[in-house]
């Protein structure tokens, strides 16, 4: 695994934006994976800058995000498909129906678990995704476990997940008990793989997943295992694994 270290979490967008900038433009019709989430914000905000700056052009590209809240509607300002309308989609030039993620409100899990892989063999798979680390070591809704999940699956979120994902919710029982969410094995074909990780709170869990085992008990440690896995990291995330990060 490649380890770049930033100063902090401008550092990290920006180094994130630029090698996504560098990927649309060297393939216009590439299919991005994307998160949601607090880490990949600030990367949002680049590329929408550089694409009023008429730098890059999102005309042809497809995207794939990783997961979505089951029951939770588009029109939910908790849901994912807001937040990526939000936070990118409707401020580049993206054609909306070349953006997909997990129907949430699909109440047959096996249907749209099985509708959203034919998606994403239909578009050829993922040229580059973006990852974000939970904090116990999550990447997508695949939450510590006794195996690795391979394809999109309905999981049922852990207790340090809601309690982290409750600040964006009124009150903690709004947070919703189910997602959808690509699976390890789609993940790990992604072509590149871009890890995202900001601030000291997840200084111990990103040691684990670069220098401890590859266990399903730490998801994001699979990882150790692409060959174009980058891991894009502030210093304060860094602060527990010593002498890495170029
Ligand atoms: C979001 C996702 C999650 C988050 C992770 C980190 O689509 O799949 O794995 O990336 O929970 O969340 P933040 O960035 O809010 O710390």
């Amino acid at each position: 695994m490649r380890v770049y270290k930033t100063k902090d979490y401008e550092g990290m967008s920006k180094k994130a934006a630029f090698l996504m900038a560098a990927q649309i433009n060297a393939k216009p019709d590439s299919v991005l994976g994307l998160a949601t989430g607090s880490t990949p914000v600030g990367v949002y905000r680049q590329l929408i800058q550089w694409y009023r700056e008429d730098l890059l052009d999102f005309s042809r590209i497809t995207t794939i995000n990783l997961d979505e809240y089951r029951g939770l509607a588009a029109e939910n300002d908790q849901s994912y498909r807001y937040f990526m309308n939000h936070n990118l989609f409707d401020h580049v030039n993206i054609r909306k129906e070349c953006t997909y993620l997990p129907d949430g409100t699909e109440p047959d899990s096996k249907k749209a678990c099985r509708e959203y892989d034919a998606i994403i063999k239909g578009v050829g798979g993922i040229d580059l995704q973006i990852l974000g680390l939970g904090r116990n070591g999550h990447i997508g809704f695949n939450e510590p476990g006794d195996y690795f999940e391979k394809t999109t699956h309905c999981v049922d979120l852990t207790e340090s997940t809601i309690e982290a994902n409750k600040r964006f919710f009124q009150k903690e029982e709004d947070v919703p008990r189910q997602a959808y969410t690509m699976g390890i094995q789609t993940i790990m074909g992604a072509g590149t793989i871009l890890l995202l990780v900001s601030g000291e709170e997840k200084a111990e869990i990103l040691r684990q997943v670069i220098c401890g085992p590859v266990t399903p008990r730490v998801p994001a440690s699979i990882l150790q295992m692409h060959p174009r896995a980058v891991v894009i990291a502030d210093e304060a995330a860094l602060s527990r694994t010593e002498n890495l990060g170029e």
